[in-house]
């Protein structure tokens, strides 16, 4: 009956084949919070429990015998339920191995003919949980064990999984780490920071960071203290800066001793650091004595880069790592793993890097309660590690076609072009969006002028963006500077300025039934000026949701209404 709480060493999953150095040691890093923390005595006792023979007479629990569930049973769908290519909007299927037809707007595969008329292959199966133990093994899955008080650091079998996945894909460069079961990135990030944080402290985001992190460190009045990131995400040369010329007096603030970032698909501007970068920041990490928490619920889906049907490949877009591209149905496992840029954990000789890896959003959400039973059934018993690769596999190609739509659409409605102006980062290739010159797009009676580069152009640039390679979003920079009005607003009002004109078109989106995401809700430190940027607005628009019709819909709206704010005088 307790045998959740005991996991032999023999069972955790470890990567025998190399000789790894122990993490140094950090725990001047903690808290008083959590240096005062005790672990429970009780609990200390369960390490006895899994003992054959144990007679438990120490624990409160409750009996299993009385509790209500007798079984739990799900249909799921299998590991290779969806296609490994992206689909085209005009095509449809998932390629690679998916379905034909014309549904566009799911990568799910249908049996072919042949599968139908011999009944061989579905895409769904039924997994189910008894209730009394199968083996005595503390890896068996049942609901005596699930439904029951049990380890802090979650379902054995689950852990294994995790050790596992852990230790092929992101291979840490220590030897020591563990893992650590929450029912979410949001909840675990709440325990680091009263781990690591003294009310007060400064915590290092990206200039745009996701706000349900900062909302989750602010209860202690911490401090945000931003550094500037461009389309690959935070910049070393501004975060050695940031740190080097650190005054505590000044700023009223020890240096802070904590980075939250999120590396791949980064919410919200997309932008996502490969390896050399990365091993630039930790290494700039090591030298402040600064721990890493790396917030990855996109790096699964990072994927190929967009590729533009009016501009040479490569010409724009994300960096991608330098692999051949549009190859993925024919990618073994290993080689898909080896397309997603390294964890921080694969530089991590230190054990400075805590990874906080939500599966929700490669999954399902709600993790609360008892589904934590059935992702213990489907990870660990019934995918394993190859079918969860597999899938991972599916839910790439799947938001990987959906950034493709959103990519072409804006491609289709609006005038793009690879943009040599933007200065933001040199190795990330934004494109710029025009208004339209040739009449039918509602952009008539736009004036053009010459360009050497170009040739005739439009010469009001509407927006731009970074096509990303991760995630789930688009950040789009609203070139409010092209406003008749902007000069004399932003003299006025400074970036509350800026501000209040995006407010006014995100109503206008808003009225006309398209909500996007204002770029200020993302803001590390507002009222500072974005500097290469100040004289844009943002939006973040999220492809995961909508379909190919809606959001071409959404992409000729977000069209007029720019076009029309902008003739505004
Ligand atoms: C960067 C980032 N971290 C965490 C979360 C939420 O994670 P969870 O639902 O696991 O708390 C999100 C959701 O949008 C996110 O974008």
């Amino acid at each position: 009956m307790d045998s959740a709480f005991a996991i032999a060493d023999h069972e955790r999953y470890r990567d025998h084949t190399v000789e790894l150095p122990n993490s140094i040691d950090l725990s001047h890093h903690l808290s008083s919070l959590a240096k005062n923390r005790q672990s429970s005595a009780l609990k200390d006792l369960y390490r006895y429990a899994a003992r054959p023979g144990m007679i438990g007479l120490a624990g409160g629990l409750p009996n299993p015998e009385i509790f209500p569930f007798l079984e739990l049973s799900a249909q799921v769908y299998t590991h290779d339920a969806l296609g490994i290519t992206p689909a085209t909007a005009n095509v449809g299927g998932g390629g690679g191995g998916g379905g034909t037809g014309s549904d566009a707007q799911s990568m799910v595969k249908k049996p072919s003919f042949f599968e139908w008329l011999f009944g061989k292959k579905t895409t769904t199966e039924t997994i189910t949980i008894g209730k009394q133990p199968a083996s005595a093994s503390p890896l068996d899955i049942n609901l005596n064990t699930l439904l029951q008080y049990s380890s802090a650091q979650g379902h054995p079998a689950l852990q294994a999984f995790i050790r596992e996945f852990v230790s092929k894909v992101y291979q840490p460069a220590f030897a020591d780490w563990d893992v650590l079961l929450n029912i979410g990135s949001t909840m675990a990030w709440s325990h680091v920071v009263f781990m690591l944080l003294e009310p007060g402290d400064g915590v290092l985001y990206e200039e745009w960071s996701y706000p349900g992190a900062m909302n989750t460190a602010s209860p202690l009045q911490t401090h945000k203290v931003s550094i500037k990131v461009d389309g690959e995400g935070l910049i070393p040369e501004d975060m050695n800066k940031v740190l080097a010329e650190w005054d505590e007096e000044k700023r009223g603030f020890r240096r802070p001793r904590v980075l939250y970032t999120v590396p791949t698909g980064q919410n919200p501007t997309g932008a996502t650091m490969l390896a050399a970068r990365k091993k630039i920041i930790y290494d700039i990490c090591v030298k402040y004595d600064i721990i890493i928490v790396e917030d990855e619920p996109y790096y699964a889906l990072y994927a190929d880069p967009w590729q533009s049907q009016k501009h040479q490949p490569k010409q724009i877009g994300a960096r991608y790592a330098d692999v051949e591209h549009h190859t993925d149905s024919k990618d073994t496992d290993e080689e898909f793993l080896k397309k997603l840029p390294p964890s921080y954990l694969k530089f991590d000789y230190q054990g400075r890097v805590i990874r906080m890896d939500p599966v929700k959003k490669a999954s399902y959400p709600d993790f609360r309660n008892k589904s934590a039973a059935l992702v213990a059934k489907l990870l660990a018993e019934t995918w394993k590690y190859d079918g969860y690769i597999r899938w991972l596999r599916g839910i790439k190609a799947t938001y990987a076609m959906r950034r493709d739509w959103m990519c072409d659409l804006f491609e289709t409605v609006f005038h793009l072009e690879f943009d040599q102006t933007l200065a933001l980062s040199q190795h990330i290739r934004w494109v710029t969006a025009y208004e339209r010159t040739a009449p039918g797009m509602g952009g008539a009676g736009a004036a053009t002028i010459m360009d050497e580069k170009r040739g005739f152009k439009s010469n009001k640039a509407i927006v731009s963006f970074v096509p990303p390679t991760a995630g789930m979003f688009v950040w789009l920079a609203v070139h409010l500077e092209s406003h008749p009005r902007f000069a004399q607003i932003k003299d006025a009002d400074g970036p509350e300025g800026v501000n209040k004109m995006l407010y006014e078109l995100w109503t206008e989106l808003a009225e006309k039934n398209v909500l996007v995401s204002p770029g200020y809700f993302f803001d590390a430190q507002p009222g500072v000026p974005h500097e290469g940027t100040e004289n844009f607005g943002f939006f973040r628009l999220s492809f995961s949701m909508a379909n190919h019709e809606q959001m071409e819909s959404a992409i000729k709206t977000i069209y007029k209404v720019f076009v029309s704010f902008f003739q505004e005088k």
